[in-house]
């Protein structure tokens, strides 16, 4: 039976924990104790002013994980093109990469889960016993909690440091949240999801390319064929924000010059950005078109789209022990 006590470990000296249900805690063996009250395992200090994450954590902590009138987060509402015809699209992004986790298991790990905002992403975790959500923020976890209930576990914690012990989870998603770390943090985060992963396991990372070429070609594009757009900007909910979540997105050369311990492959989660859809995409016929002509070609060339549009799928797989590799030997070093 998969259980949250299996799974986490002592975030600072990386031993297992002991699970007092009586008592709402994790007690590691030197003593040091993290809580667990409402289901959820706390495994991060208050912010502070030097944290790392601190306005990221500051924006989802104090609203950005509310919801309004219409059941819509703040996050949605701010960051994603809700009109009917850009949210189908999005949609259908999300659902073609479900694929990957077909094989199921016994746990997703679902990393920056936020609430699982959209209900495609919900469904990935159908065949796995337990989605694992881990988040920074509480709120984001009580609203994970709202809708898995008993299906769930769920951790504060930070993806630098995962609570959580090595080769114990079956598959692993990401999306939009590696960067927004600081830039300098964010590898130790790819190499984390790798870690806890069992061998033979995969984790699915979308990540964000700092200048893509494909997002400017595509405008251009939509432009002839779609003519210049008077579209509503959403500046009025941008100029309400107290605070944002950072922003750090690094070059795809930046990603190819790290050594990882991991074979990966690029497929595409959505090549061009909410800003793209908000300024260049009508909500009738004419942009379902187009946008459906993008999916066709998202579609045909996962791998290109990867490479030269905005947000990729990065693929990263864990190998097994028996299969002699580069990337075998260097799972043995980071043990
Ligand atoms: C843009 S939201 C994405 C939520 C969800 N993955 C989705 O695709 O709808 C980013 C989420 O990642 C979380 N997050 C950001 N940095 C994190 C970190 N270092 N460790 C854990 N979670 C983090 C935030 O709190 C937020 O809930």
């Amino acid at each position: 039976m998969a259980d949250i006590a299996d799974i986490v470990r002592c975030p600072s000296s990386h031993k297992a924990l002991t699970l007092d249900r009586n008592a709402g805690k994790f007690v590691a063996q030197n003593g040091t104790v993290y809580s667990f009250a409402d289901d959820i395992g706390c495994f991060l200090a208050p912010v502070e002013a030097n944290d790392g994450n601190r306005s990221t954590r500051t924006f989802y902590d104090e609203g950005g994980w509310a919801t309004d009138a219409d059941g819509l987060y703040e996050d949605t509402k701010r960051f994603v093109d809700t009109r009917p015809t850009s949210l189908r699209f999005t949609r259908a992004c999300m659902t073609r990469l479900q694929k990957y986790f077909n094989k199921g298991g016994q746990y997703l790990l679902d990393a920056g889960s936020g609430p699982i905002a959209h209900k495609e992403l919900l469904g990935y975790g159908d065949k796995f016993d337990k989605r694992v959500c881990l988040d920074l923020s509480v709120p984001a976890l009580r609203e994970a909690r709202r809708k898995l209930g008993d299906r769930g576990i769920y951790l504060q914690g930070d993806l630098t440091n995962l609570p959580i012990q090595s080769n114990v989870i079956d598959a692993v998603m990401s999306y939009h949240v590696i960067y927004q770390l600081p830039p300098e943090l964010q590898a130790a985060a790819f190499r984390e999801l790798w870690r806890v992963l069992k061998p033979g396991g995969v984790a699915v990372i979308v990540y964000w390319w700092a200048n893509p070429t494909l997002p400017w070609r595509l405008q251009r594009v939509a432009r002839a064929m779609l003519g210049e757009q008077k579209l509503p900007s959403n500046g009025a909910i941008e100029a309400s924000a107290a605070s944002v979540p950072d922003h750090n997105p690094l070059s795809r050369e930046w990603f190819k010059s790290q050594d990882w311990p991991f074979p990966y492959k690029l497929d595409t989660y959505r090549v061009v950005p909410n800003s793209f859809l908000r300024s260049s995409i009508p909500d009738d016929w004419r942009g379902a078109a187009f946008l459906g002509l993008l999916m066709t070609f998202q579609r045909l060339a996962p791998g290109y789209c990867g490479k030269h549009g905005l947000m990729p799928a990065i693929v990263v797989r864990k190998g097994h022990p028996s299969e002699p590799s580069r990337y075998t030997e260097a799972a043995a070093r980071h043990r």
